[in-house]
């Protein structure tokens, strides 16, 4: 894992922004997994000015690592909104390009099944954006997930319904399943670029850094990733235990 310690979170973003808007600009076809939540918001940016400056994201293909289940794309707390808002819309992006499970789908194995098609038939992602759960979820592999997990109907915990409980009028509106990618899905990636900001991810990213490889924090599997980016800011990285190495690392990496 290559850890970078960021002062902030616009920092963090500004950095794993820069990756894809690079990525992009050496193959205009570049496929992106996509994640929702408070913690992209600063690498999306990073995309929609460099898109605004010319770079073209027309013939890029994404997918979302979940979508909670039983709400409509049109449902203001669906995660398809939240990407149409905050980064679709924004970019000169083809909608028919972007995917994202649908939280209606009456056939779950089939829709699931077809989702894990689509990432195959796209040549496989490139760079999957992560952020982590306060539990150690990825997507919305909840503890307990099997790191070998594909996409698939999860229930989420109710740590999860209590973090998300701050974006509906009422805790009780947090739907209480979702369909998500698998570990073993995320894991296929070429690249994962995780994101981790706030004192109450640090437990979480410490298991996840320097904890066992384990099915109860669902992010120490991208350990086993041959290319695997995290960054952090100060907060997030309180508790980790090799912090000045990470920095040291970081700024004296082998050509
Ligand atoms: P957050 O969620 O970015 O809103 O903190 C992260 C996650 O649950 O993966």
């Amino acid at each position: 894992m290559e850890v970078f310690i960021c002062r902030t979170a616009e920092e963090a973003g500004r950095l794993a922004g820069e990756r894809i808007n690079n990525a992009v600009r050496s193959n205009p076809k570049t496929v992106l997994g996509l994640a929702t939540g408070t913690t992209p918001l600063s690498l999306y940016k990073e995309m929609i000015t460099a898109c605004r400056a010319g770079l073209d994201y027309s013939q890029v293909r994404t997918f979302n690592l979940d979508e909670y289940y039983g709400i409509s794309p049109d449902h203001p707390q669906s995660y398809r909104k939240f990407m149409n808002t905050n980064l679709f819309t924004q970019l000169n992006i083809d909608l028919a390009n972007t995917h994202i499970p649908d939280g209606l789908a009456r056939d779950v194995s089939a829709h699931c099944a077809a989702y894990e098609a689509a990432i195959k038939a796209s040549g496989g992602i490139d760079i999957q954006v992560l952020g982590i759960g306060s539990d150690g979820h990825i997507g919305f592999n909840e503890p307990s997930s099997s790191l070998a997990s594909r996409t698939r109907l999860v229930t989420l915990t109710v740590q999860t319904i209590s973090d998300n409980a701050r974006f509906f009028a009422s805790p009780d509106e947090v739907p209480h399943y979702a369909l998500s990618m698998g570990v073993g899905t995320i894991l296929e990636a070429k690249q994962c670029l995780m994101l981790c900001f706030g004192a109450n991810k640090a437990k979480a990213v410490k298991g996840a850094i320097e904890g066992g490889i384990s099915q109860f924090n669902p992010a120490s599997a991208l350990q086993m990733h041959p290319n695997a980016v995290i960054y952090l800011d100060e907060a997030a990285a309180a508790d980790l235990q090799l912090k000045d190495y990470y920095r040291w690392a970081a700024f004296n990496q082998p050509l």
